[in-house]
């Protein structure tokens, strides 16, 4: 028997390790990858090997991350329940589908993660598991052992000789997700929804107070709905997120702190900052304002709800999502021009757009002189036949001032 480990060379999955090994007496494969979280990877090979680990695999996932997971989500416009850019959701399927290459290259017939029992990321680990390899059995330490609480874990690395790093420095107190997209901030004192997070909490961005007193512009440049140049500069897609991030981070931008319905059932708070999604959410807004068909943009808009939250509840791996991703990217052929953003102090606002593709015309837009592209006199017949179930309803004794 042979287990896949997501693991991120942290305590827990350090435990969560040479738990397996002992209780399922099996080796454990573990699998860390660099999705942008800020974190070194690498060390995470001495410490697989100091647990006794023979096949380790440490990848650097992030242009595949952005490239084929961020950018087609952007596509979409998708935001969870008006606030949530999805920060950690989409990064899931991501791992998943790692997991199950890896599991099905070392023969093994498990895999295995460190989220509790109590949140998405079980449900969304798992669901892309089983969608990607039927058969494989699932193992979730967090829902069958009993080190619940700091000591007992503690106890643990004391009697395996797992050695716990002192960290230097305050140690974040909160439960923390990071990659190229986002960082987020769940459990301590943000448990009560009404206690205002503390400044040294955000780790990504500065407050809008303290942001410049200049503005930094900046000029994005889209193929097909996606990023491909800033400022001129051909860049990859990750390198696009990484330099949206810093520019975005120092303008206070992307912080949000929201309470949340969680797939499971419960609320849950949590704070995130999404500095780079936040800037590319709103030039993606903008260059489709040029290039999209109205009646195309706006049935988008309609499934972009059910295409979010899709994603946040896990089902990126199902024909649903296929079906609807192939629509958006349809919609997508002619969204290609230039959007030039002003950031300042925590907003991101939208100055300029321009498109070889644009279906604005400014000669029928105007409110000069139009040289008779547009008829006004159309319009009379437009709203008369428009109004006529109005009229009748009000003809048949239901005007809206009687009821
Ligand atoms: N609540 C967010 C979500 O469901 C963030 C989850 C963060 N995960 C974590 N392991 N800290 O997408
Ligand atoms: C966890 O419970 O592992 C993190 C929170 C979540 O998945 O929603």
């Amino acid at each position: 028997k042979k287990v896949v480990l997501a693991y991120s060379g942290g305590l827990d999955t350090s435990v969560i390790a040479k738990w397996i090994t002992e209780t399922y007496n099996c080796e454990v494969v573990t699998f860390t990858a660099d999705l942008g979280q800020g974190e070194e990877v690498e060390p995470a090979r001495a410490k697989a090997q100091a647990l006794g680990i023979k096949e380790i695999y440490i990848d650097d996932l992030r242009e595949e991350f952005v490239r084929d997971f961020v950018f087609p989500m952007f596509r979409a416009n998708a935001i969870y329940e008006g606030e949530y850019l999805l920060g950690t959701s989409i990064a899931r399927p991501l791992i998943s589908k790692r997991l199950i290459e890896i599991a099905n290259e070392t023969g093994a017939d498990a895999i295995a993660h460190g989220a509790t029992g109590k949140g998405n990321d079980q449900v969304r680990f798992e669901l892309g598991a089983y969608a990607l390899k039927p058969g494989v059995q699932v193992i979730a330490p967090w829902r069958e052992w009993d080190l619940t609480s700091r000591e007992s874990l503690m106890a643990y690395c004391d009697q395996h000789g797992i050695e716990v790093e002192k960290k230097k420095g305050k140690k974040s107190p909160y439960s923390m997700d990071a990659n190229l997209l986002h960082i987020s901030y769940e459990g301590d004192i943000l448990e009560d929804p009404w206690s205002e997070p503390e400044e040294d909490m955000w780790l990504w961005s500065v407050s809008p107070e303290n942001a410049p007193d200049v503005a930094t512009y900046l000029e994005i440049e889209y193929v097909k709905g996606d990023i491909v140049a800033l400022n001129g500069e051909k860049m990859s897609p990750a390198t696009v997120l990484e330099y949206l991030n810093k520019v975005g981070g120092e303008n206070g931008i992307g912080r949000v702190d929201i309470v949340e319905n969680r797939y499971v059932g419960m609320k849950a708070r949590g704070c995130y900052e999404t500095p780079g999604g936040t800037i590319m959410m709103r030039a993606h807004r903008a260059i489709e304002s040029i290039t999209l068909d109205r009646e195309v943009a706006h049935l988008k808009d309609s499934l972009m709800p059910k295409y979010a939250e899709l994603i946040y509840n896990g089902y990126w791996w199902s024909p649903e999502r296929r079906m609807l991703q192939s629509m958006i990217d349809e919609s997508q052929e002619f969204v290609n021009g230039t959007v030039k953003v002003k950031l300042y102090k925590g907003n991101v606002s939208v100055v300029g757009r321009k498109s070889d593709d644009t279906l604005f015309d400014e000669s029928i837009a105007t409110f000069e002189d139009d040289g008779g592209s547009y008829d006004q006199k159309d319009a009379e017949g437009f709203i008369k036949l428009n109004s006529l179930r109005l009229r009748l309803a009000a003809l048949k004794g239901r005007s809206p001032l009687d009821r």
